[in-house]
Protein backbone atom coordinates (compact mmCIF):
# COMPACT_ATOMS: atom_id res chain seq x y z
CA UNK A 1 0.00 0.00 0.00
CA UNK A 2 1.47 3.47 -1.28
CA UNK A 3 2.73 5.27 2.18
CA UNK A 4 0.08 8.28 1.51
CA UNK A 5 -2.94 5.61 1.22
CA UNK A 6 -1.95 4.15 4.47
CA UNK A 7 -1.85 7.51 6.18
CA UNK A 8 -5.15 8.13 4.61
CA UNK A 9 -6.91 4.82 5.71
CA UNK A 10 -4.83 5.56 9.50
CA UNK A 11 -6.75 9.01 9.48
CA UNK A 12 -10.26 8.04 8.57
CA UNK A 13 -10.02 5.10 11.09
CA UNK A 14 -11.14 7.28 13.78
CA UNK A 15 -13.53 8.77 12.05
CA UNK A 16 -17.10 7.64 12.17
CA UNK A 17 -18.53 6.67 8.52
CA UNK A 18 -21.39 5.71 7.07
CA UNK A 19 -22.00 2.09 8.09
CA UNK A 20 -19.77 2.02 11.22
CA UNK A 21 -20.76 1.08 14.48
CA UNK A 22 -21.04 3.37 17.35
CA UNK A 23 -21.55 2.71 20.71
CA UNK A 24 -23.18 5.70 22.53
CA UNK A 25 -23.00 5.72 26.62
CA UNK A 26 -24.76 7.80 28.95
CA UNK A 27 -24.91 9.32 32.14
CA UNK A 28 -25.33 6.40 34.07
CA UNK A 29 -23.23 3.89 32.06
CA UNK A 30 -26.18 2.83 29.68
CA UNK A 31 -24.83 1.49 26.45
CA UNK A 32 -26.06 1.49 23.00
CA UNK A 33 -24.85 0.20 19.85
CA UNK A 34 -26.07 1.89 16.56
CA UNK A 35 -24.83 1.14 13.24
CA UNK A 36 -24.79 5.11 11.49
CA UNK A 37 -26.72 5.78 8.64
CA UNK A 38 -27.05 8.87 6.74
CA UNK A 39 -30.92 10.41 7.90
CA UNK A 40 -30.93 7.76 10.75
CA UNK A 41 -31.66 8.99 14.33
CA UNK A 42 -30.90 7.19 17.92
CA UNK A 43 -33.97 7.20 19.96
CA UNK A 44 -34.08 7.14 23.75
CA UNK A 45 -35.34 8.54 27.25
CA UNK A 46 -32.22 11.20 26.31
CA UNK A 47 -33.85 12.54 23.04
CA UNK A 48 -33.22 11.85 19.80
CA UNK A 49 -29.62 11.88 18.05
CA UNK A 50 -29.13 12.35 14.13
CA UNK A 51 -26.49 9.78 12.58
CA UNK A 52 -25.52 12.47 10.84
CA UNK A 53 -23.93 14.70 13.93
CA UNK A 54 -21.63 11.49 14.44
CA UNK A 55 -20.49 10.91 10.68
CA UNK A 56 -17.72 12.46 10.23
CA UNK A 57 -16.68 13.34 13.01
CA UNK A 58 -13.55 11.71 15.23
CA UNK A 59 -14.56 8.65 17.32
CA UNK A 60 -14.90 9.96 21.03
CA UNK A 61 -16.58 12.78 20.93
CA UNK A 62 -19.34 14.11 23.40
CA UNK A 63 -22.66 14.34 21.04
CA UNK A 64 -25.72 16.49 22.26
CA UNK A 65 -29.12 14.88 22.09
CA UNK A 66 -32.46 16.94 20.96
CA UNK A 67 -32.99 16.91 24.97
CA UNK A 68 -29.80 18.47 25.55
CA UNK A 69 -28.38 15.18 26.88
CA UNK A 70 -24.50 14.53 26.48
CA UNK A 71 -23.62 11.36 25.01
CA UNK A 72 -20.09 9.57 24.75
CA UNK A 73 -19.76 8.39 21.21
CA UNK A 74 -16.96 5.95 20.49
CA UNK A 75 -15.85 3.00 18.06
CA UNK A 76 -16.60 -0.26 19.88
CA UNK A 77 -14.17 -2.50 20.08
CA UNK A 78 -14.38 -6.88 19.99
CA UNK A 79 -15.02 -7.05 23.10
CA UNK A 80 -18.04 -4.02 23.48
CA UNK A 81 -19.30 -5.50 20.36
CA UNK A 82 -19.86 -8.92 21.71
CA UNK A 83 -21.50 -7.31 25.20
CA UNK A 84 -23.40 -5.72 23.39
CA UNK A 85 -24.75 -7.58 20.55
CA UNK A 86 -27.98 -9.46 20.01
CA UNK A 87 -27.25 -13.26 21.41
CA UNK A 88 -29.58 -15.93 20.93
CA UNK A 89 -27.37 -18.47 22.57
CA UNK A 90 -25.06 -18.38 25.70
CA UNK A 91 -21.95 -16.79 23.88
CA UNK A 92 -18.13 -16.83 24.75
CA UNK A 93 -17.15 -13.42 26.92
CA UNK A 94 -14.34 -11.66 26.15
CA UNK A 95 -12.74 -12.90 29.26
CA UNK A 96 -12.54 -16.33 27.83
CA UNK A 97 -11.90 -15.27 24.40
CA UNK A 98 -8.86 -13.26 24.81
CA UNK A 99 -7.68 -16.62 26.39
CA UNK A 100 -8.77 -18.98 23.78
CA UNK A 101 -6.77 -17.19 21.29
CA UNK A 102 -3.74 -17.08 23.60
CA UNK A 103 -4.27 -20.90 24.61
CA UNK A 104 -5.72 -22.09 21.48
CA UNK A 105 -2.59 -20.33 19.33
CA UNK A 106 -4.86 -18.65 16.99
CA UNK A 107 -1.86 -16.80 14.57
CA UNK A 108 -2.46 -14.50 11.54
CA UNK A 109 -2.69 -17.22 8.89
CA UNK A 110 -3.90 -20.11 11.03
CA UNK A 111 -6.52 -22.58 9.57
CA UNK A 112 -9.61 -23.45 11.79
CA UNK A 113 -12.17 -25.17 12.49
CA UNK A 114 -15.32 -24.14 15.06
CA UNK A 115 -18.32 -25.22 16.28
CA UNK A 116 -21.26 -24.55 16.85
CA UNK A 117 -21.71 -21.24 15.16
CA UNK A 118 -24.49 -20.12 17.71
CA UNK A 119 -23.88 -16.40 18.17
CA UNK A 120 -20.97 -15.64 16.29
CA UNK A 121 -19.29 -14.18 19.48
CA UNK A 122 -16.53 -16.21 19.14
CA UNK A 123 -16.27 -16.82 15.47
CA UNK A 124 -15.70 -13.07 15.57
CA UNK A 125 -12.53 -13.51 17.67
CA UNK A 126 -11.27 -16.30 15.81
CA UNK A 127 -10.91 -14.11 12.75
CA UNK A 128 -9.72 -11.65 14.18
CA UNK A 129 -6.69 -13.62 15.00
CA UNK A 130 -6.51 -15.59 11.63
CA UNK A 131 -6.94 -12.57 9.68
CA UNK A 132 -6.96 -11.81 6.72
CA UNK A 133 -4.55 -14.54 5.71
CA UNK A 134 -6.27 -17.86 7.62
CA UNK A 135 -9.71 -18.84 7.12
CA UNK A 136 -12.45 -19.93 9.86
CA UNK A 137 -15.25 -23.15 9.26
CA UNK A 138 -18.26 -23.13 11.15
CA UNK A 139 -20.22 -26.02 11.83
CA UNK A 140 -23.75 -25.45 12.97
CA UNK A 141 -25.90 -27.84 13.50
CA UNK A 142 -29.28 -25.86 14.07
CA UNK A 143 -30.07 -24.05 10.53
CA UNK A 144 -31.84 -21.56 12.83
CA UNK A 145 -29.09 -20.61 14.59
CA UNK A 146 -27.18 -19.51 10.98
CA UNK A 147 -28.46 -16.26 9.91
CA UNK A 148 -28.43 -14.70 13.45
CA UNK A 149 -24.85 -16.03 13.89
CA UNK A 150 -23.82 -15.02 10.25
CA UNK A 151 -25.29 -11.33 11.15
CA UNK A 152 -23.62 -10.72 13.97
CA UNK A 153 -20.02 -11.72 12.69
CA UNK A 154 -20.78 -9.18 9.33
CA UNK A 155 -21.64 -6.27 11.45
CA UNK A 156 -17.85 -6.69 12.65
CA UNK A 157 -16.62 -7.87 9.70
CA UNK A 158 -18.60 -7.26 6.97
CA UNK A 159 -15.97 -8.40 4.42
CA UNK A 160 -15.35 -11.57 6.15
CA UNK A 161 -14.85 -13.76 2.90
CA UNK A 162 -12.66 -16.05 4.83
CA UNK A 163 -15.68 -17.32 6.86
CA UNK A 164 -17.30 -20.77 5.57
CA UNK A 165 -20.64 -21.76 7.78
CA UNK A 166 -21.44 -24.95 7.47
CA UNK A 167 -25.24 -26.67 8.88
CA UNK A 168 -24.04 -29.98 10.01
CA UNK A 169 -23.57 -32.34 13.32
CA UNK A 170 -19.89 -32.02 13.81
CA UNK A 171 -20.18 -34.82 16.33
CA UNK A 172 -20.80 -37.26 13.10
CA UNK A 173 -17.07 -36.17 11.42
CA UNK A 174 -14.90 -33.24 10.26
CA UNK A 175 -14.93 -33.09 6.32
CA UNK A 176 -11.93 -30.79 6.16
CA UNK A 177 -8.15 -31.57 7.00
CA UNK A 178 -5.00 -29.88 7.51
CA UNK A 179 -6.74 -27.85 9.87
CA UNK A 180 -4.20 -25.65 12.11
CA UNK A 181 -6.69 -25.52 15.23
CA UNK A 182 -10.13 -26.77 16.11
CA UNK A 183 -12.01 -24.75 18.43
CA UNK A 184 -15.11 -26.49 20.15
CA UNK A 185 -18.03 -24.61 21.84
CA UNK A 186 -20.09 -27.27 22.08
CA UNK A 187 -21.87 -29.48 24.82
CA UNK A 188 -20.24 -33.26 23.97
CA UNK A 189 -16.80 -32.59 22.31
CA UNK A 190 -15.63 -36.01 23.30
CA UNK A 191 -17.26 -37.01 19.74
CA UNK A 192 -15.28 -35.14 18.38
CA UNK A 193 -11.78 -36.42 19.50
CA UNK A 194 -11.42 -39.46 16.92
CA UNK A 195 -11.90 -36.63 13.61
CA UNK A 196 -9.83 -34.16 14.94
CA UNK A 197 -7.38 -36.56 15.25
CA UNK A 198 -7.71 -36.85 11.56
CA UNK A 199 -8.33 -33.59 10.78
CA UNK A 200 -5.80 -31.68 12.66
CA UNK A 201 -2.20 -31.49 11.15
CA UNK A 202 0.33 -33.21 13.39
CA UNK A 203 0.86 -30.69 16.48
CA UNK A 204 -2.77 -28.80 15.70
CA UNK A 205 -4.21 -27.73 18.49
CA UNK A 206 -7.57 -28.98 19.84
CA UNK A 207 -9.59 -26.30 22.31
CA UNK A 208 -12.74 -26.98 23.80
CA UNK A 209 -15.04 -24.60 26.10
CA UNK A 210 -17.18 -26.43 28.44
CA UNK A 211 -19.33 -24.72 31.67
CA UNK A 212 -19.17 -27.35 33.84
CA UNK A 213 -16.47 -30.29 35.58
CA UNK A 214 -18.73 -33.69 34.21
CA UNK A 215 -17.96 -32.32 31.41
CA UNK A 216 -14.00 -31.67 31.78
CA UNK A 217 -13.58 -34.83 33.29
CA UNK A 218 -15.17 -36.51 30.39
CA UNK A 219 -13.47 -35.04 27.67
CA UNK A 220 -10.16 -35.47 29.51
CA UNK A 221 -10.84 -39.53 29.40
CA UNK A 222 -11.43 -39.39 25.88
CA UNK A 223 -8.31 -37.43 25.01
CA UNK A 224 -6.40 -39.75 27.21
CA UNK A 225 -8.18 -42.83 25.70
CA UNK A 226 -7.33 -41.90 22.08
CA UNK A 227 -3.26 -41.88 23.08
CA UNK A 228 -2.61 -39.48 19.84
CA UNK A 229 -3.41 -36.46 22.16
CA UNK A 230 -0.65 -34.80 24.35
CA UNK A 231 -0.28 -31.83 26.55
CA UNK A 232 -3.92 -32.08 28.16
CA UNK A 233 -4.79 -28.91 30.09
CA UNK A 234 -7.59 -27.25 31.56
CA UNK A 235 -7.72 -23.98 33.02
CA UNK A 236 -10.50 -21.49 34.30
CA UNK A 237 -10.20 -17.77 34.15
CA UNK A 238 -11.20 -15.75 36.78
CA UNK A 239 -11.97 -11.81 36.20
CA UNK A 240 -12.53 -9.48 38.82
CA UNK A 241 -13.07 -5.92 38.16
CA UNK A 242 -12.39 -3.21 40.42
CA UNK A 243 -13.85 0.21 41.46
CA UNK A 244 -10.97 2.79 41.64
CA UNK A 245 -12.32 6.61 42.31
CA UNK A 246 -10.93 9.53 44.47
CA UNK A 247 -12.28 8.22 47.69
CA UNK A 248 -12.11 4.19 47.20
CA UNK A 249 -10.40 1.98 45.45
CA UNK A 250 -11.76 -1.94 46.11
CA UNK A 251 -12.99 -5.01 44.23
CA UNK A 252 -16.11 -4.35 42.05
CA UNK A 253 -19.53 -5.45 44.58
CA UNK A 254 -20.75 -7.79 41.40
CA UNK A 255 -18.45 -10.35 39.35
CA UNK A 256 -19.49 -12.95 36.45
CA UNK A 257 -18.11 -15.77 38.86
CA UNK A 258 -18.23 -18.90 35.95
CA UNK A 259 -18.89 -19.09 32.71
CA UNK A 260 -16.44 -22.05 31.59
CA UNK A 261 -13.36 -23.89 31.65
CA UNK A 262 -10.98 -23.98 28.38
CA UNK A 263 -9.15 -27.46 27.78
CA UNK A 264 -6.44 -27.79 25.09
CA UNK A 265 -4.11 -30.36 23.76
CA UNK A 266 -1.66 -31.13 21.39
CA UNK A 267 -1.81 -34.09 18.28
CA UNK A 268 1.10 -35.74 18.54
CA UNK A 269 2.70 -38.31 16.39
CA UNK A 270 2.49 -41.50 18.72
CA UNK A 271 -0.38 -42.80 20.72
CA UNK A 272 0.25 -43.47 24.20
CA UNK A 273 0.61 -46.97 23.81
CA UNK A 274 3.54 -46.32 21.51
CA UNK A 275 5.50 -44.23 23.39
CA UNK A 276 8.80 -45.94 25.35
CA UNK A 277 7.93 -46.56 29.12
CA UNK A 278 10.53 -43.70 29.79
CA UNK A 279 8.99 -40.82 28.37
CA UNK A 280 5.57 -41.85 29.43
CA UNK A 281 4.23 -38.93 31.82
CA UNK A 282 2.97 -40.30 35.01
CA UNK A 283 -0.79 -39.33 36.40
CA UNK A 284 -1.11 -37.79 39.18
CA UNK A 285 -3.57 -39.52 41.35
CA UNK A 286 -3.77 -36.52 44.22
C1 LIG B 1 -23.12 -22.15 23.36
S1 LIG B 1 -23.55 -22.02 21.69
C2 LIG B 1 -22.09 -21.37 20.91
C3 LIG B 1 -21.92 -19.91 21.16
C4 LIG B 1 -20.82 -19.30 20.35
N1 LIG B 1 -19.54 -19.90 20.63
C5 LIG B 1 -20.74 -17.80 20.61
O1 LIG B 1 -19.78 -17.35 21.25
O2 LIG B 1 -21.67 -17.09 20.19
C6 LIG B 1 -23.47 -23.69 21.15
C7 LIG B 1 -23.87 -23.83 19.70
O3 LIG B 1 -23.42 -25.10 19.25
C8 LIG B 1 -24.40 -25.66 18.43
N2 LIG B 1 -24.18 -27.11 18.46
C9 LIG B 1 -24.50 -27.97 19.46
N3 LIG B 1 -24.12 -29.22 19.14
C10 LIG B 1 -23.55 -29.15 17.91
C11 LIG B 1 -22.99 -30.11 17.02
N4 LIG B 1 -22.96 -31.40 17.37
N5 LIG B 1 -22.48 -29.70 15.83
C12 LIG B 1 -22.53 -28.39 15.50
N6 LIG B 1 -23.08 -27.43 16.28
C13 LIG B 1 -23.58 -27.80 17.47
C14 LIG B 1 -25.71 -25.20 19.05
O4 LIG B 1 -26.78 -25.27 18.13
C15 LIG B 1 -25.37 -23.78 19.48
O5 LIG B 1 -25.70 -22.86 18.48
Amino acid sequence: VPEKETKKNNALRSIFQEGDMALLIDRKDRRNLITLKSGGAFHSHAGILPHDDLIGQPAGLWARTSHGQRLLAVKPTLSDFVLEMPRRTQVVYPKDMGAILLLGDIFPGARVLEAGLGSGALTAALLWGVGTEGSVVSYEVRPEQVEGGIANVKRIFPDAENLEVKVGDVYQGIEERDLDRIVLDVPEPWHVVPWAAQALVPGGIFLSFLPTTLQIHQLGKALREDGRFHMVETVEIILRSWHVSQRSVRPDHRMVAHTGFITTARLCTLRSSQVPDETQPQEETR
